[in-house]
This record gives C-alpha cells, structure tokens and sequence, in this order.
C-alpha cells in the first residue's frame, strides 16, 4: 500500500529514470497516483505529480524536459487513503517553503490536530493529505529546532507524531543527503557502491544492489552517497549489517510473459519446490524454525489461524488437515474480526498469522493483541523481516520469490505448503502420525510439484481447455464456487480469484449449503463451477451438483484424472492428476487461477493491477 523510492548518489546521475524505473517495480503496491521530486544539479527541486499510472507520470516527465539529473531523489506510487487520487494529493508533498519534501506510506492518525496547530502557526496547507503534516511539521523542526540538520529534523518531528509510516524526506538545502524513517511501514536500504537507495521492498533495488539493510521500527537513516548512519528516534546509535538477497532481477520481470499474474502462476511449481525444501529430507520432516519454541509448542490445546483473503483461505484448508492429523481444535478466522471480537486466546494457544506480504494491518493488529494475552505465536510470510516476523516466536518463510502481481498465487500455494507441513509437525509431534503415514504424505508432497508442471504444460498446449472456456465464459455477470471439505476453501479462493481480476461478480459456497438460500440465484445465465476431485464426500459433492444442474445452470467441474463418471453430470470438467484428499486444493486451484487469468484478459482488464486493490494492505 503505497510505494516509496529514494536515491543520493554523485552529481549528474539520470535521477529522474532510477526513480521511473524503481517506482514501476513498486507499482503494484498503489496505483492511483505517483510522483517523483529530484533535487537537479542547479540545486532546484524539481517536482512532477500525475494521477493515475506511474506511466502517466513518466509521459509528463519526459515531456516536460529531459531526465533530470542531480544528486538525489524521491518517488512515490500511491493508493489512497486522505483525499482522492488527484495531481494535488499525490506525492511527494513540499512544504509551504520548497525547503522540505517528503514521500509516505501509511497514515497519520493525530493529523488534523497538527494541520490545525500547524496553520495556527501560518503553514498553508496544499493538499488534503494526512501526508502534507510531515512536510511542514519537518520544516518546522528544521528552521526551528534542528539547526538545518535534516535527520535531527526528521527525528524530532516523528516524535510528534501518532500513526505508521515509512517516508523519504530529502531539503533542498542539502542535496547530498537522503533521510528515511519507519514505524510500522516497510522500507529497506540498498547499498550500492557510491550510491545508495530507499524503497518499500526489495525488487524496487534489485537492478543496482543485492546488498540490503532492513529497517526496524522507530528507527531513522541517513543516507549519503558513501554512508549510510542509522538512529533511533532518540538519537541512539544502531549497528546493523546489510544482508545479501540471493534473487536476481530477473525474478522481479516479466520474463517474457504478458503478465506477472500469469508468469507467477507458472512458477508454482518452482516455488513449490523451494518451499519443500530442506524441510522434507530422505521421506522425513525437518522444520527446524521450530526447534526453538518446541517447549511452546508442547503445551497447546488449540490453535487459531489469523489472516485476510486468499491468506485466509489457506487458513481454511489447513484448519480441515491440521485438526485431522493432529486432533487439535483448530480455528480460522479473519484478522479483523478477530481484532475486534476480544478473543479468547492465551498460552494454551497457538496463533498462527499467515501473511504473504508481513504487513497487513489487520493481521498484525490482531497477532498484537494475541501475543499480549500470552499467546505463542507462528508466522508464515514470504518477505524476509518483514513486520509480522518481529511479532513472532517463530517463522517460516514461504520461499515463493517475489509476487509482482496483486492478486496471490504461489503465495497461496506455498502457504497452504507450509501450514500443511506445520500440521503434518504437530501431527507428528501429538504421536497421532505413524511414520508409515509420514512417508505416503511426504510422498505426495514431493509428486505435487511436478503434478502442477503437468496441469500447466497441458494449459499451454493445443488441447488447452481452460483458456477458451474462460472465453466463453467471460461475458457473464456471475458465477458461483461450490465444494465441500477442502473442496470449499478451494471453492472461495478460485471465486475470489475471477472476480478481483476479472470483477465478473463471482461467489464460493460449501457446496451442501447452497440449497438453503443461496439456489435461488442460480439460473441459464449463472453458470457453476464443482470442485469434485476424489474425496470421502464426492457423492454429497456430485448430488449437489446434480441439484444445480436440474435448474439449468451451466456447470464446470474441476475433477480427478480418470474420473469418465462426472462428464454426465458437466457441461465441461478440467481435470486435475490424482493425489491424497488433503492435497487436492494444490492441484485444483491451478486451472481455477487461469481460469480468472484468461476471463480477465478477455475483459481487457488490468490483470496486474486490479482496480482498487494493493498489495499490501496496511490499513486497518
Ligand atoms: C488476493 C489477495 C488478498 C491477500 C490479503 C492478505 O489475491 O492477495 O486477498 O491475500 O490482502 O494479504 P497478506 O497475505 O499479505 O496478509
């Protein structure tokens, strides 16, 4: 939710494009307006804000002049929260001087408190941005207080203030210095040599340096072209190291492919892989993030999986396999219900936060709230320190490599992995696995990889199914999901998936549950997808949808290889290579993604970047 970029290197650097560029790896983060301010070599600050696309921005830019060059720079992606997408509200955000310019993610609660003290004390205010407070309130300190001292100005003014944020300010006074600060907003360093760089995440960096520092809360650094200086917002001192992150750039591009959406899905199979590894070894399991809080674990009766969208329905599927393999209660519930529901959780139980991005607010708030009942807690995340791991006792990284489009899918995929090889621990650990079950889990573990190869290798030759029926299918309003047992976490997310890409309005439902109310939608027009792979309840499955078929829907059905019985029941079946029931989700989910993939293309919708939606969602 909203990206930021910052640059300080030597004099007569193409600023301006480092910034274009790093912004447009960002985008996905907030895409309703953008800007970019870059102090040029004539000591001006230089300001372009456009609303809509950073492409929109990048036409003003390049009409208006040739790149910029200079010493320093800051950019901004937005998705808005105070005041609409518009030129005026996008970032960066100027002082009433020019002296102060900053960029922000996240949002400032006691703003209209410090608006109104602020233009008491003669600030005008341009914007309707919560974001505009910062700017004035760091000129503030710096002309008063700070004694033109940047990050002296900026540590003082955020002891101010209430709220999250991570921002980029850079003074027109000092242009070879960049000063960034976070609280509860992401924002790393990249180090480069002679150069150095600010963003919200790793692949807006990865084209100039792998050498990465990652921000705590309250803290602030100053950067220059040779140094970089880290402080708490008292002026302590912090010593951190730069990490090395082992992706290359490649993996944060399309590769060839018309969407990241569709390359991502694509890379299921490979993230599968590296989610597995190490952690399954000669037919046995190994999670030794977990040998830490195994006294911890030891003692739980029950275990709540906290987390929103696609992130939650993982949490669905694994509530069904960990209860079954390790006959602990277990319950899935959405982060901001659960913040909100005075929850009843203490040391008897495990919380487990599921967050591919680690900073959705919801989560986090809720994990807060857990962890200060006495709860242990688990998180399973994809962003190495990302803000859930600090909340944590243990976590366990998905490994999916960067996911550039909105819309999660090896994401998913690889954390419903990980929480099934969590259960399949507890299991374990409960004795309730014998090591002959172990072995044929593992087994079908280790197959699915190469089970999704085949799913899309068929997907992308002549006898495809998936693409022109999401083609036909493309034009209708509705549609409807229905499966039963992990047949229905796997039902909401592919509903999930057609209508945040395609916005074709689309519902899951447990498929026994339809005829009490929810039948009545059904008509010609509504057609229907199954999930009716092999399970302990595929007849309930298939009576279900026999009881739509008799009200003429047109009806999908996502079924088991060798299943010819189905095909009477169906006007289309897209099969999926057999595994155990517990892993089925895996495989269906596969063409229930393209399915939404090629439904949305056909709508000519923006399939990377769905309206209205982020990345991260770091509002509560
Ligand atoms: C859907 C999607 C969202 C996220 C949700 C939680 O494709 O991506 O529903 O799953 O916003 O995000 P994380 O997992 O980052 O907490």
């Amino acid at each position: 939710m909203c990206g930021i970029i910052g640059y300080v290197g030597p004099q007569g650097t193409d600023v301006t494009s480092i910034l274009l560029d790093g912004l447009s790896k960002l985008e996905y983060r907030g895409y309703d307006s953008a800007g970019i301010a870059v102090l040029t070599s004539t000591g001006t600050l230089e300001l372009h804000r456009r609303a809509g696309k950073i492409a929109n921005l990048a036409a003003t830019v390049i009409d208006a002049s040739p790149p910029t060059s200079g010493t320093l720079g800051i950019g901004h992606t937005r998705w808005a929260t105070h005041g609409r997408p518009s030129d005026d509200n996008a970032h960066p955000h100027p002082d009433c001087t020019g002296l102060i310019t900053v960029a922000h993610n996240g949002i400032i609660e006691n703003y209209a408190e410090l608006r109104h003290e602020l233009e008491q004390s003669g600030h005008i205010f341009r914007s309707e941005t919560d974001t505009e407070v910062l700017s004035h309130l760091i000129e503030q300190a710096y002309t008063a207080e700070a004694e033109h001292d940047l990050s002296t100005a900026v540590r003082l003014a955020l002891q101010q203030v209430v709220g999250s944020y991570a921002i980029a300010v850079v003074s027109s006074e000092q242009p070879d210095l960049l000063v960034g600060a976070r609280c509860n907003g992401p924002l790393i360093v990249g180090m480069g040599e002679h150069e150095q760089f600010l963003a919200s995440d790793i692949p807006a960096i990865l084209k100039h340096t792998r050498r990465v520092i990652i921000l705590d809360d309250g803290e602030v650094v100053a950067l220059r072209a040779e140094s970089v200086t880290i402080t708490r917002l008292d002026g302590t001192p912090v010593e951190r190291r730069p990490i090395t992150i082992e992706w290359d750039s490649e993996a944060a591009e399309k590769g060839g492919y018309p969407h990241f959406v569709l390359k991502e899905i694509y890379e299921q199979p490979q993230a599968l892989r590296r989610a597995l590894a190490g952690r399954i070894r000669e037919g046995r399991l190994h999670l030794s993030e977990l040998e830490s809080i195994q006294g911890l674990l030891a003692g739980i009766q029950r275990i709540v999986i906290v987390a929103c969208g696609t992130s939650y329905h993982a949490g669905l599927l694994a509530k069904y396999v960990i209860e079954q393999w390790a006959r602990i209660p277990v319950e899935a519930i959405t982060a901001a219900e659960f913040r909100y529901c005075d929850p009843i959780v203490g040391p008897e139980t495990l919380c487990i936060a599921v967050t591919q991005s680690g900073e959705t607010a919801d989560t986090l708030v809720g994990i807060r709230q857990a962890r200060e009942r006495g709860a242990p807690v688990i998180a399973i995340t994809n962003v190495v320190a990302s803000a859930i791991t600090r909340l944590s006792d243990a976590v366990l990284y998905l490994q999916a490599g960067p996911e550039i489009g909105v819309v999660a899918t090896k994401t998913f995929v690889t954390s419903v992995a990980v929480l099934y090889l969590l259960g399949l621990y507890l299991g374990q650990q409960q004795g309730r696995i014998t090591s002959e079950q172990m072995r044929e889990f593992v087994t079908a573990l280790e197959r699915l990889p190469e089970q999704i190869e085949h799913i899309l290798t068929q997907a992308s030759g002549p006898e495809d199914q998936i693409a022109p029926l999401a083609k036909r299918m493309s034009q209708v309003s509705s549609m409807m999901f229905i499966g039963r047992g992990v047949g229905f976490p796997t039902a909401l997310e592919g509903a999930l998936k057609l209508k945040e890409i395609s916005y074709i309005h689309a519902e899951g439902f447990p498929a026994g549950e339809l005829k009490h109310g929810s039948i009545a939608l059904l008509d010609p027009d509504t057609p229907l997808f199954g999930i009716a792979t092999a399970s302990h309840v595929y007849e309930k499955v298939v009576s279900n949808i026999q009881e739509v078929r008799a009200r003429d829907a047109r009806v999908m059905v996502i079924a088991t290889e060798g299943d010819e019985k189905i095909r009477q029941h169906a006007h289309d079946v897209l099969y999926v290579p057999a595994t155990l029931e517990a892993f089925s989700p895996l495989l269906a989910i596969i063409p229930l993604q393209l399915f939404a993939y090629h439904a949305a293309v056909a709508r000519g919708c923006n399939v990377d970047q769905p309206r209205n939606l982020a990345k991260s969602v770091t509002v509560e």
